[in-house]
């Protein structure tokens, strides 16, 4: 098929997303699979890792595949293997990394190690409007947030990080309290929108530099929940949900807003499992945000990523090892 030049494949299965995407070097996507563990998790409140882990066993190669029929393509179009190495869930990065090892190997192919952070970013960088570095991004999912500046397509220093919870676990853990399920951002997200978003004043931490903290901000709707009996937080769910996305929002829209201020950097980006969220994207109208489709984990990101990284030709990449946190 390709007459424009061969693919990179990439495999991202760093928490519960199982997902394959081909991308060409010009960050056209040609496929993106993602499948979705989230309602076998659903039943637990959260994700459990050993579970995760076995059901990317059973989902990568599947997901490969259907990422090669809808791209039209086959192996002989690959020419580069790309896949998330960390930070995550050990056990589930491993079993991506081992099977692109494997292919890579198989087909005497180069690989390419991805830092999943830095998979985030590149999800700006896709085509059709990739967006140039310099610029300061707020990267806010379920793992991490942080604070950077994106100095060029390779090159993001970060310029702060939570000190506790992650923007999007802060949502997953309110949606909990409020008895929402996992994961939760998307049904906060939804219900906010009949709420009303002063009617609870929850408390934002101030933090030194352009760190975050969040922990508080559970406790508090931990608090105001419990003295509610089930009658009165059927009602009051809706005002909870979108004061306590208020809540969040303002915080992440503060540091966006500093980071520009401190780092002279003209424009600010988000990307992440948060930037889905209608209040942020709303909170932010200058602000560029990344598609959709590409915010919460996906492996077109990841092959994005792959364009600016060094590959690793055989044999050198066997030896290679997950990493769960951030470097
Ligand atoms: O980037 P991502 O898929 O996974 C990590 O790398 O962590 O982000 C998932 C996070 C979850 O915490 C989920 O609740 C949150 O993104 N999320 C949202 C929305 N959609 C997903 N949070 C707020 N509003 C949304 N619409
Ligand atoms: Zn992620």
């Amino acid at each position: 098929m390709t007459d424009d030049g061969a693919l990179l494949l990439a495999v991202e299965t760093s928490c519960d997303e199982t997902a394959a995407a081909l991308v060409t070097r010009d960050g056209a996507i040609r496929s993106s699979i993602v499948s979705s563990q989230a309602a076998l998790h659903a039943r637990y409140g959260g994700v459990v890792p050993e579970v995760a882990s076995r059901r990317h066993l059973e989902l990568v190669a599947p997901v490969v595949e259907e990422a090669l029929a809808e791209a039209g393509a086959t192996l002989d179009d690959v020419d580069t293997v790309a896949v998330t190495q960390g930070p995550g869930l050990v056990g589930a990065l491993l079993v991506g990394l081992s099977f692109a090892k494997a292919l890579a190997w198989a087909r005497e192919l180069p690989l390419v190690p991805v830092d999943h952070l830095h998979g985030h970013v590149a999800s700006l960088f896709l085509a059709p409007d990739p967006l140039e570095p310099p610029f300061a991004c707020l990267l806010a999912s379920g793992g991490h947030t942080q604070v950077l500046a994106v100095r060029d397509h390779d090159r993001v220093e970060r310029l702060g990080t939570t000190l506790d919870d992650a923007a999007g676990e802060a949502f997953d853990k309110g949606a909990r309290l409020l008895g929402l399920g996992y994961p939760g951002g998307a049904a906060i997200d939804r219900l906010a929108a009949d709420g009303d978003a002063d009617a609870y004043a929850f408390p934002v931490a101030r933090v030194a530099g352009l760190d975050f903290s969040f922990s508080g901000l559970k406790t508090a709707l931990l608090y105001a929940v419990r003295d509610l009996d089930e009658a009165e937080l059927d009602r009051r769910r809706a005002d909870l949900a979108a004061s306590y996305q208020r809540a969040i929002v303002h915080a992440l829209v503060a540091r966006a807003e500093e980071a520009i201020e401190r780092t002279g950097l003209d424009r600010i980006a988000v990307v992440g499992g948060v930037a889905a969220n209608s209040e942020l994207r709303s909170a932010l109208p200058g602000a560029v945000f990344a598609p959709l489709a590409l915010c919460t984990d996906n492996a077109a990101m990841i092959a994005s990523a792959a364009r600016f990284v060094p590959s690793v030709p055989p044999p050198g990449y066997l030896g290679l090892d997950a990493y769960s946190s951030a470097t």
